[in-house]
């Protein structure tokens, strides 16, 4: 395994998994465990590479287990990986397609950017992040796009405030024909917002919690339109317009007392034994 940080709390790895690699497809994703009796995590496989047979994941540290992974050093191991896992992204030639990432969502945006790209669309990237230093893959999507926008917080780089704003005016004088978001649940809502009186087809990946990722615990069920599905084999990806966006970011919270005892629990072992 190698490793970068990218970010602050942002990493990069490239782990050696030459069954996955032989297989991924752009929009897919692998489940993870780090030790013996560890959580199961979902990440998005943000790169392939044939030749050293290797997976890229970027995470982002938000608990307990992207908190054990991120102490991992290059040269050591995780327990076990399955995957691909999901839907690949559909990739056609749409025409224009605008891609929207925020925060590690950019990671995973990515691999469907350069795919898109491959199969000779106009890709325009649009990234938003809390700050300059928080706009991962900026050189990456750059060479692949024909336009690029960047929104931050801060205003440290781009335009100031959310990258809907800059995707607003784009829609508003531009043709596009498509539009794939990947990133925090509030953040695709709010750009399935704004397509929507464009009636530009808008998909999102999904990042509900998942247990297996085979589609027999439930734990990822969404309600897109008047139906249930599992986003580990229906998605990741849905239509954004769809997708009934407030059930889903509730169903993401629902477990925050349970991950802080856990991190809690974890911090004061550590300290016990330091
Ligand atoms: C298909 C898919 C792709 C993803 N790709 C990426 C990625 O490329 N990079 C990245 O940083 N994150 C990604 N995530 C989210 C990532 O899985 C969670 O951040 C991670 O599981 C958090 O675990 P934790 O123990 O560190 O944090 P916890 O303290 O357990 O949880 C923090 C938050 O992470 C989410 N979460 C927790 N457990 C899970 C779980 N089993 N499945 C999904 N979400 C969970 C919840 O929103 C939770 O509130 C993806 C999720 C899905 C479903
Ligand atoms: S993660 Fe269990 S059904 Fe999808």
């Amino acid at each position: 395994m190698e490793k970068r940080n990218l970010a602050p709390m942002i990493y990069k790895m490239v782990f050696k998994a030459p069954e996955i690699a032989a297989k991924a497809r752009a929009g897919q994703f692998a489940i993870l465990r780090i030790d013996d009796g560890g959580e199961r995590i979902p990440l998005t496989i943000a790169d392939v590479n044939s030749f050293s047979e290797s997976i890229t994941m970027v995470f982002q540290i938000t608990g307990l287990t992207t908190e054990k992974l991120s102490v991992l050093e290059a040269g050591e191991y995780i327990k076990d990986a399955v995957g691909p896992l999901g839907k690949p992204s559909r990739v056609e030639n749409f025409g224009t397609v605008a891609c929207v990432g925020g925060g590690v969502g950019i990671a995973a945006v990515y691999p469907i950017a350069k795919a898109l790209e491959k199969a000779d669309n106009q890709v325009i990237s649009l990234l938003g992040a809390r700050s300059e230093g928080h706009l991962i893959f900026r050189e990456e999507l750059q060479r692949i796009s024909s336009e690029f926008y960047a929104a931050t917080e801060d205003g440290s780089f781009g335009s100031k405030g959310f990258i809907t704003d800059p995707l607003k005016e784009l829609l508003g004088k531009r043709k596009i024909d498509r539009i794939v978001t990947v990133g925090p649940g509030i953040m695709m809502k709010a750009v399935a917002e704004v397509s929507r009186p464009f009636g530009i087809p808008t998909v999102a990946s999904l990042n509900p919690i998942m247990v297996d990722g085979t589609g027999m615990c439930g734990a990822c069920r969404v309600t897109v339109g008047q139906e249930i599905k599992f986003a580990c084999v229906d998605g990741p990806e849905f239509d954004a317009h769809e997708v009934k966006w407030d059930e889903f970011l509730t169903r993401l919270n629902a477990f925050k007392e349970e991950e802080r005892l856990a991190m809690d629990a974890y911090h004061k072992e550590k300290c016990v034994n330091c």
